[in-house]
């Protein structure tokens, strides 16, 4: 079952031209990661066709509600013209939408929760009381002690000031709303892309040497797993695609201009390459439009409910 789930992934990359991992390029939809040991994973369609928000709300409905809400939204939301079928275009529309709006109230969300009296800006120090407080508590081993990531309260912090100290254009130490936008999504904003690929690149580059290693490209995306003896095909092209394409320079190593061209190459529209996947996944005749029945019919490819998740333990205690 496992196997013919790849075939199908990989066919889906071709034919709907996703790339394997969106999660790091920049403008990205969720923070789900889209495929992972080559498991499609739901939530990243959830959360890019709903908003993270709304995704979370679908996973706790019942399936018959779920389905319900799902026909709502087609019929009064996102098949615009009523004509009976969701085009790309629409279906574009919508995931843009979903997108901005679920930026805008994370902002707002974060904004009142920092600045209570509306105050014209937030300084570095009273967002740093509220986030990061708590370390003055803590021990010198404690702040310097890496998560399961590598990450240590210290560097996240230092991380979260430099990224400030980016966003803050007039250079006053805090932040109006307009900055904060970008402080919170740096990825949803052009004015920020040289702080989100030196994040990226420190992110993935293990041995901090300052550029990112074939294995640290791969290591980012994939772990065997125990007792598996060959790497799986898209793992394979992955390899392909660090040698033939990302390493432009064919030094062995992508640099920050590298992680750059990978993670916001010109041109790319995340909203529309999300549309066709799932176009392409609902709509077997690739008319490139979904009838309503055909987006209920695969209802859980685009949303969650109770029974996805069941479905998904269940999946995932099969494979033990
Ligand atoms: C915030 O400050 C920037 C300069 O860094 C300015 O361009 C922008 O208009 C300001 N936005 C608001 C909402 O005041």
């Amino acid at each position: 079952m496992l196997t013919s789930l790849y075939v199908l992934l990989v066919v889906t990359a071709v034919c709907a031209g996703v790339p394997e991992d969106t999660k790091r390029m920049m403008d990205h939809l969720s923070d789900a990661e889209h495929f992972k040991n080559d498991h499609h994973n739901k939530q990243f369609d959830h959360e890019a066709f709903l908003g993270e928000d709304q995704a979370k709300t679908f996973d706790q409905l019942p399936p018959e509600e779920s389905k319900r809400r799902l026909g709502e939204l087609i019929v009064d939301k996102i098949d615009v013209d009523g004509d009976g079928f969701v085009t790309l275009v629409e279906l574009k529309d919508w995931i843009r939408y979903t997108q901005k709006r679920y930026i805008e109230e994370d902002v707002e969300r974060h904004w009142k929760q920092h600045n209570p009296q509306g105050a014209e800006t937030i300084p570095w120090e009273t967002y740093q009381k509220n986030v990061y407080g708590f370390m003055e508590e803590m021990s010198p081993a404690e702040l310097t002690a890496p998560n399961s990531e590598g990450f240590t309260y210290s560097n996240l912090r230092k991380r979260d000031r430099r990224r400030w100290t980016y966003a803050d254009g007039d250079a006053d130490d805090a932040l109006n709303r307009t900055e904060f936008a970008s402080f919170l999504h740096p990825e949803d904003h052009p004015n920020m892309r040289d702080i989100v690929v030196l994040e990226t690149l420190e992110d993935i580059d293990k041995d901090k040497d300052g550029k990112v290693s074939l294995e640290e490209y791969i290591g980012d995306m994939y772990q065997a797993e125990e007792g598996e003896e060959e790497e799986p095909d898209w793992v394979k092209q992955e390899r392909e695609q660090f040698t033939g394409y990302r390493d432009t320079n064919k030094d062995g190593h992508m640099d920050a201009n590298e992680v750059k061209d990978w993670i916001a190459p010109p041109e790319f529209d995340h909203a529309e390459a999300e549309a066709r996947h799932l176009v392409f996944e609902a709509d077997g005749d690739a008319d490139e439009r979904l009838t309503k029945p055909e987006i209920l019919d695969k209802y859980d490819l685009f949303v969650g409910s109770q029974a996805t998740d069941f479905g998904e333990a269940l999946a995932r205690h099969d494979e033990f």
